[in-house]
């Protein structure tokens, strides 16, 4: 029989079924518990994986190597900076000679319009598995760890008002792949998601589709507002959450008069006094704090960032263990 998760890329999970998602979700869980009592996890002994960084990034890379060694293989961190790839190497030719090296290439390219296709074009032409560390459309290992962290938080994921909110931010124009994922991937599990923000941040047309339809076919809902209030109210999950204007305006620039109009958009107290008192705040981190949310909030007893932020070590192990396994 074909192995069923063996060599399969993880670059969106649109790709990957439920049941694989929660085969995923169940082995996150198997080996936090593991990580927890000290048990060996050596199913990727000898076992070499590229993780290739176009950006900066503290999760995600620390997850990935760390995770790599403890389940007996290694991580090779490769900064694309000092690759040939700044001279013009294809993602072709890279994604060849580095499936004769080892067992996985993991990337992280943002550029918009540019991250998604570069990550595909490696996974047209690898011989291992090809993992999304996060491009301009995705970031599948942060959408399974917050499905995660939502699980074991909530101890369910459907009827569940989970409201994914835009709000100011200043550090750098960031990319739409948090919510952009977590729009596509929530419905799914049965979650009536509420995607808030202020004229000029929309997501592209096709996810709003995409996640309608995606709603209607597991039992949740998916609709957008520019009430930021109508998202806070009542909600039992709040992610606000900054991301650029990038399908509408394509600069580079951070700071413009759009961003500037929306600087109320925060989350602040009185905004978490209009959910439901068990409501939790959530945020993928690195967070702008004092524009995107005050600290009593993210520091306070509703915030779960850390959990969510640890997860994705366990997450990130198993989509390893998984694709680049045996099985
Ligand atoms: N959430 C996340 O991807 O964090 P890093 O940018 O630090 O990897």
């Amino acid at each position: 029989m074909k192995p069923k998760f063996k060599g399969k890329h993880f670059i969106t999970l649109e790709d990957w079924k439920k049941d694989e998602i929660e085969t995923l979700l169940d082995v996150s869980q198997d080996l936090k518990q593991a990580f927890l009592t000290n048990k060996d996890t050596n199913f990727l002994k000898n076992k070499s994986a590229f993780l290739m960084f176009f950006e900066q990034s503290t999760r995600t890379r620390n997850s990935m190597e760390a995770g790599l060694a403890q389940l007996g293989g290694h991580a090779n961190f490769l900064d694309t900076a000092t690759m040939q790839i700044s001279h013009g190497e294809t993602g072709k030719d890279t994604a060849v000679i580095l499936s004769s090296y080892g067992h996985g290439i993991a990337c992280r390219n943002c550029f918009w319009e540019v991250g998604n296709k570069f990550i595909s074009e490696m996974a047209a032409h690898a011989s291992v598995p090809v993992m999304n560390l996060q491009c301009d459309l995705y970031h599948p290992f942060q959408g399974l760890a917050d499905l995660m962290t939502i699980r074991e938080v909530k101890g369910k994921t459907d009827n569940l008002k989970v409201s994914i909110i835009w709000a100011y931010a200043t550090s750098h124009k960031k990319p739409i792949s948090v919510p952009l994922t977590q729009s596509l991937l929530f419905p799914r599990f049965g979650m009536d998601v509420v995607l808030a923000h202020p004229k000029g941040y929309e997501m592209p047309d096709w996810v709003i589709e995409k996640a309608k339809k995606n709603a209607k076919e597991n039992g949740g809902s998916f609709t957008v507002t520019n009430d930021m209030e109508a998202a806070y109210k009542d909600a039992d999950i709040v992610i606000p959450k900054n991301w650029g204007s990038w399908a509408s305006n394509t600069s580079d620039d951070v700071i413009d008069a759009v961003l500037e109009a929306n600087r109320h958009w925060k989350c602040t107290e009185a905004m978490m006094a209009l959910t439901n008192p068990d409501c939790n705040y959530m945020h993928a981190l690195p967070a702008d704090r004092g524009n995107e949310v005050e600290d009593s909030v993210i520091d306070g007893p509703q915030s779960i960032v850390y959990q969510e932020a640890e997860n994705r070590l366990h997450t990130a192990k198993a989509v390893m263990a998984m694709t680049m396994g045996n099985k």
